[in-house]
Formats: structure tokens, sequence, C-alpha cells
């Protein structure tokens, strides 16, 4: 059972203060993005994992990857005993700890391949209960197009979107690990003052405006709104995306952000010539490892192939 699963950006991503559990509180806008993964899993006598394709080794291996949480997290709530093993084979182009919920997907894509397989025939609403207890970002994966994300980003609903959004991906040598980005965010409004939202006792809340925007279709209006609170954080940690957000703006992007806990940098551009021109800019200017153009919004997690018998 073969499914294929996209990379997301946030177009809002608002953080509220810390909570007792260890996570924040979010508002959130995801847009799933045309880079996918593809995940194949067959039965097997244990469980494993294996991964192909773009930075394969830096992805966790073994019980600690977030496909095979997936898997067991499946199994444990089918209350399927035996004949739960399964092997999982990755085959990636979304990098690795990159702020594109690369991890969240495969595990996205290892649902609904297991649920297939094993004829568990759970509802969308049941896989997304699931995948919330594997990841705050499992949920939206399965579900793609755009979408507000609340609590930990894990409650859904699916926003009203008009058209199609050009994208350049502009991916850093190395990756960033989200805990450690939330953290520095901590840390700056700590220096800085109270958490935004915080101080006058309310939570993030969504920007009306973009939403607005994004029913118009327009990316010369939602560009301007796009926005990320983790940001000056990922900024904090790898000063270098600074050049890279600045040379987008510089070579025409209608909005230039970090996405998600980063450091991907995502350019919206007028149009696919535009984002062909702007992906060769940036390319260029010698700001990151590499660049890919994408379309957004992208269906989410579905089954490509089935194997025979
Ligand atoms: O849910 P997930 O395991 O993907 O989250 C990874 C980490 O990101 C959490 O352990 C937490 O440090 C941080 N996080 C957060 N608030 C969220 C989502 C994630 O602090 N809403």
């Amino acid at each position: 059972m073969t499914v294929r699963v996209p990379a997301k950006v946030n177009l809002q991503l608002s953080v509220g203060p810390l909570r007792d559990d260890g996570y924040h509180d979010l508002v959130t806008v995801f847009h799933a993005v045309s880079l996918y993964d593809e995940v194949t899993v067959r039965p097997a006598d244990r469980t494993s994992v294996q991964v192909t394709g773009r930075d394969a080794v830096s992805v966790p291996a073994g019980r600690a990857n977030l496909a095979a949480r997936a898997a067991r997290a499946l199994a444990a709530s089918l209350r399927r005993r035996g004949r739960s093993a399964v092997q999982i084979e990755i085959r990636k182009r979304i990098p690795v700890a990159a702020g594109l919920a690369g991890g969240s997907a495969d595990a996205a894509a290892t649902l609904v391949a297991c649920n297939d397989l094993w004829g568990a025939g759970l509802s969308p609403a049941e896989l997304r209960d699931v995948a919330a207890g594997v990841g705050s970002d499992v949920p939206f994966a399965l579900l793609g197009g755009t979408a507000v994300g609340q609590g930990r980003g894990e409650r859904l609903t699916a926003a009203l979107a008009a058209g199609t959004y050009h994208w350049v991906l502009a991916f850093a040598a190395a990756g960033l690990s989200t805990p450690e980005v939330y953290a520095a965010c901590d840390r700056l409004r700590a220096a800085g003052g109270a958490a935004k939202g915080a101080a006058n006792g309310t939570g993030p809340a969504l920007s009306t405006e973009l939403m607005a925007a994004l029913r118009s279709g327009d990316p010369a209006a939602v560009g301007p709104l796009l926005s990320n609170d983790l940001q000056p954080a990922a900024v904090s940690l790898r000063p270098d995306l600074r050049r890279a957000l600045a040379a987008g703006r510089e070579f025409g992007a209608l909005g230039a952000i970090v996405s998600g806990s980063g450091p991907t940098c995502a350019f919206l551009a007028a149009n696919a010539g535009h984002a062909r021109d702007l992906a060769v800019s940036l390319t260029g200017a010698g700001v990151c490892r590499g660049v890919v153009r994408v379309k957004g919004p992208a269906g989410g997690a579905a089954v490509v192939a089935a194997e025979p018998e």
C-alpha cells in the first residue's frame, strides 16, 4: 500500500504562552504544498523503517521514527494484537527538520496506509484522533488543503481559500529542532516582556484580513499578511536566514517567511513564471542550499497504489 503525502507551510503561525503540558496554544493557518513524500507499508514479522531519498540518513530509525510510532498508535487504537507489524518504506523528498512537517507527513501517510492494509475502515475523523496523539501537525497532513489549526495545532477547520498559490521554498544547509525553536521563542519573549496575547489575557487570534485575502484568491493580497511568531526565534538561531528572506523580498516575492519552526524560507510568487524567476535569482544569490517550486493548496495523504495480494 503506497500513500503520497504533502509538506506544509504556515501562512499564519501565532503562538500563545507556554502551557503546563510543555506545548503552546496556537492559531495557525496550514497550507499543504506540492512537495511529497511517499510511504509504502507491507505486512512483516517485525516493524521496521527504511528511508531513501533526500536527507535519508538524518531520519530517526527504529522505534523513535514518527511513522513507526503512528503504526503502533493505530494498532493500539484498533486493539490489534497479532499481525500488526509492518515494513515501512519512506521515499523522502521533504527535507528533514525543515519546518515543513515532513516527519508528521510520513506519520500521516503510515496511518492511511495501515488503515487500508488492515482493512480497519476508520473514518477520516477517527484517523485524525489517532493522528493528534502522534504529533501536533499529523492531523493536518491527513487533511491537506488550507486549514485553520488551534490548540496544539491539531484541532482543524478547513479554510475557504480560492485559487492556486505559487511558492519557492529555499532550503537551509542544516535543520532546526522544533522544541529548540519554541524554547528560543519563550526566551526572546521573556527577555522582551510578556508573551504576545498573554499580557491582556487573550490568546492568539486568527487574522481575519488573511482569511479574507485567501477567499479573494489574490496572492498580492495574501503576501503582506503572511506571519510567523516563530520567525524571530528561528532567525536568532540561524542569523543567515535574514539574508535569504531579504534576498527573496529584493527579487520581488509578494511575501517572505520562515516556514513553521524553520529553517526553510517560503516565498510567495505572483504566478508560475514569477516563481521560476524567483527560484533562479535565489539560487544565483547563494543564500540557500537549494530551492524548489511548489503549488498550494495540495491534497492530503492519499493512497496512490495498492500492491497485488
Ligand atoms: O507535537 P509534536 O511532537 O510535533 O511537537 C514537537 C515539539 O514542539 C513539542 O515537544 C513542543 O516542544 C513543541 N510544540 C509546542 N507547541 C505546539 C506544538 C509543538 O511547544 N503547539
